[in-house]
Formats: structure tokens, sequence, C-alpha cells
């Protein structure tokens, strides 16, 4: 992985393995039961202001387009060649996104500019700091009573999943999936400043248990700090 000399960690752990990534997510995860779920857990209003932290290949953004067309829908991500494969699928469906190439942990946006943060299955790749650093990253664009919702490897629910998840931990690293698997996900929002916070739902895949999780930026700054 180049994550020391790019700043991200590239969809499968290798560029080369990018163009993979849409077959082998949609073959392995439920994408789209759990990509639905997500959003209708975010109870996106038409003409919402949502941005996808780490969107990949665009597949949550076109789906978010499809519930509204007068959403604002911006995607984020680190990797000009994913970011390539998003574009090239909304072209092809003539949607209407945009997508920008930056990192989560430094989003190029003004305080409060959504209404909804989404992310899905990339927060498993950013070590415990860089987690840390993207969430306030997140609560400062969202806007006061805004929400985050993720979608991402969670503690597993049984032992088949336990066993599952080890081919995650192992292709991700033991580092950087341990707040997912461990279950710490939900704190670190909290710590961030969310409230909220819940676990809204859980897959299983074969890669173990992906977890939703919604958790909420405080109306005021009052009851942040309560
Ligand atoms: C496993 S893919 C998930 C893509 C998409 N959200 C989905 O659910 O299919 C993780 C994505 O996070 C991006 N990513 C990883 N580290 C990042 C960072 N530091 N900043 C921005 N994007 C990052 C990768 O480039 C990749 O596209």
């Amino acid at each position: 992985m180049a994550h020391k000399k790019t700043g991200y960690v590239p969809a499968l752990g290798w560029n080369i393995l990018t163009p993979l990534y849409d077959p082998l997510v949609r073959l392995t995860t439920r994408e789209m039961s759990f990509k639905s779920r997500l959003l209708d857990e975010a109870g996106i209003d038409e003409t919402a202001r949502i941005l996808d932290v780490g969107c990949g290949t665009g597949t949550l953004l076109l789906l978010t387009r499809r519930r509204s067309k007068s959403l604002l829908a911006i995607g984020l991500d680190g990797d000009m060649n994913v970011l390539g494969i998003a574009r090239s699928k909304a072209h092809r469906r003539a949607e209407k996104i945009t997508l920008i190439q930056a990192f989560c942990f430094n989003i190029p946006f003004a305080d409060g500019a959504f209404d909804r943060v989404l992310s899905s299955l990339m927060l498993h790749h950013l070590t415990r700091s860089e987690k840390v650093r993207t969430l306030q990253e997140v609560v400062r664009v969202l806007r006061p009573g805004g929400e985050l919702h993720v979608a991402d490897w969670g503690q597993p629910h049984n032992l088949l999943m336990r066993v599952l998840a080890f081919s995650v931990r192992l292709g991700d690293s033991f580092a950087r999936t341990a707040d997912n698997i461990e279950g710490r996900l939900p704190a670190l929002f909290r710590d961030a400043g969310l409230e909220n916070i819940s676990e809204t739902a859980r897959f299983a895949t074969l890669f173990g248990t992906l977890s939703l999780y919604r958790a909420r930026k405080p109306l005021t700054a009052a009851a942040s700090l309560s």
C-alpha cells in the first residue's frame, strides 16, 4: 500500500486492483441493500446538501441522486483513479454529481456547508489519528443538527462474522481496522462532539459484520459540551 506517499489507501489496497472494486463489492457485501438502507436512515430531503467522504467509484452518490434530482451531491476522495471511474459511471447514467480530489482529514468546504455527511467503507482505511482528524472535519462541515451516516466494518456479531472479518484485518491492516472491529467507532463519534449516536443496522457479509451508524451534530455549542 502506498499510503505514506499518497495520503490515502486505494479502494482495494493497490491501484492495479481498483477496476475490480465495483464487481467485488457488489458480489461480497450486499452493497445495494446496505447503501439503500444507509440512505433511508439519512432521511435525505429534496434539497439536501450531501457530502460523501471517500466516495470511491460513486455508487452511493448515484443512488442518492436517484432519490432526488434537486439535491446537491458532492463526493470527495483522495484517489484520482477511483474518481475517474465514478466520473465515467455518472456520465454513462447522465447523472450530475460533483467529484473532488481531497483528503478526508482536510475537507475543502466551509463550516456548516452540509446537511448530511455520508461515508461508506472508508473509515477502516484510516489510522486512529486520521480517524480523529477526519471526524473533526466532518463535524466542522456539518450544519448544526446535521447528521453523519456511516457504513463500515463493525464489531462481529457472531463467531462466523469474527472469522470472516479476519480477511479484512489481514488485507487492510490490523492496526487501522481495530477501532472498527472492536466496536469503537461510536466512542470516536462522541469524542468528536457528535450526539444521538446509534448503530442502526448490521449486515452479515462475506467479509464480516457491516454496521450502519448515525450521529448528529448538536444544535448549539453548549449542547456539545454537556
Ligand atoms: C473501500 S473504498 C470505499 C468506496 C465507497 N465509499 C464505497 O462504499 O464503495 C475506500 C475509499 O476511501 C478512499 N480513501 C482512503 N483514504 C482516504 C483519505 N485519506 N482521504 C480521502 N479518501 C480516502 C479510497 O481512495 C477509496 O476510494
